[in-house]
């Protein structure tokens, strides 16, 4: 039997009795769907699973968007199709808190949707603890809820960002937020910018305000006008009243809808703790593919 707790006034799911290691039944599948379209994060709590589990579960809600480079990394510690999220190298071992390091883990600290900068924006993302610090140390995860922060704006603000485009971009994004970025790093991972609409068509009739980290201004504004607009609005979907902080139990999942809420890693100042933590990312529809792949598909089918 599946049951649903509501941990958040506003949304957050907890979805508890899925056993994930036996083979996916379509009253799972549906259990899951319907608790992800009302409450657009959950958690499900049950105990460790493998990475073949993970994705086997995964696989049920859409297609895999694997990890950049996918097929040209060597073989590692995790499935190669599983994005890893925590402070572990491919071999396993703490990353050393370098400034380098810590530069590329405070991308994941500012509120974002996963892949909001491929063509194809991600649909889901689950996220499954393996090793998990204790939550003193750091390593919870923050939620929100982009309905709530869309439903709360005043009907002039509606008004004017239904129909607006946003342009996303990785890297101007990360400059944005004070990281350092250089030429060496750009031209190692080219992102060029694409657009999604600013406002989406959330499950049940509701509407959604499409911001985040990586969306760094909107079509038809200069850049300036456009970033100081994007960062108002970051700024509204931000507020507290709209967070839920997710502390993490060894085995939770938690699957959040990319394009309805935004997530934000907390700090790990320590390298005394292991934070194993492996993501499967799912696009809406289309083939599998690393987001270099998506760039070549979409570059040949413009010609
Ligand atoms: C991610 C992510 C945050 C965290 O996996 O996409 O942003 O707390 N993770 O690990
Ligand atoms: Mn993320």
């Amino acid at each position: 039997m599946i049951t649903v707790n509501q941990l958040h006034p506003l949304f957050f799911g907890e979805i508890v009795g899925a056993d994930l290691k036996a083979e996916p039944t379509e009253d799972l599948r549906q259990a899951v769907q319907d608790a992800m379209d009302k409450h657009i994060v959950c958690v499900v709590r049950q105990g460790p699973i493998t990475d073949e589990e993970h994705i086997r579960f995964a696989r049920l809600f859409g297609p895999l968007e694997y990890p950049p480079n996918y097929g040209k990394r060597p073989a590692g510690r995790i499935a190669p199709e599983l994005f890893s999220a925590g402070n572990l190298d491919p071999d396993g071992n703490i990353k050393p808190l370098t400034p380098a390091n810590a530069n590329i883990a405070k991308g994941a600290e500012r509120f974002h949707a996963d892949s909001s900068f491929n063509p194809l924006p991600s649909k889901w993302s689950m996220l499954r603890g393996v090793e998990c610090p204790p939550s003193e140390v750091g390593g919870d995860t923050l939620f929100l809820d982009l309905r709530a922060a869309y439903d709360d704006l005043p009907q002039a603000m509606k008004d004017r960002v239904d129909g607006m485009t946003g342009i996303h971009d990785f890297w101007r994004g990360r400059q944005y937020a004070g990281l350092e970025v250089t030429e060496e790093m750009k031209a190692a991972m080219p992102m060029p910018p694409v657009h999604h609409p600013l406002v989406r068509e959330a499950p049940l009739g509701r509407k959604a305000l499409f911001v985040g980290g990586h969306c760094v201004g909107v079509v038809g504004m200069s850049d300036d006008e456009g970033h100081a607009f994007v960062e108002e609005l970051y700024a509204h979907v931000t507020q507290p009243k709209y967070i839920h902080r997710h502390q993490w139990t060894v085995g939770d999942i938690v699957i959040w809808d990319n394009r309805f809420a935004l997530h934000a890693a907390t700090p790990l100042e320590t390298d005394q703790y292991r934070r194993d933590m492996r993501r499967a990312t799912l696009n809406e529809s289309g083939e599998e593919g690393d987001t270099y792949e998506f760039r070549r598909r979409q570059a040949e089918a413009a010609h």
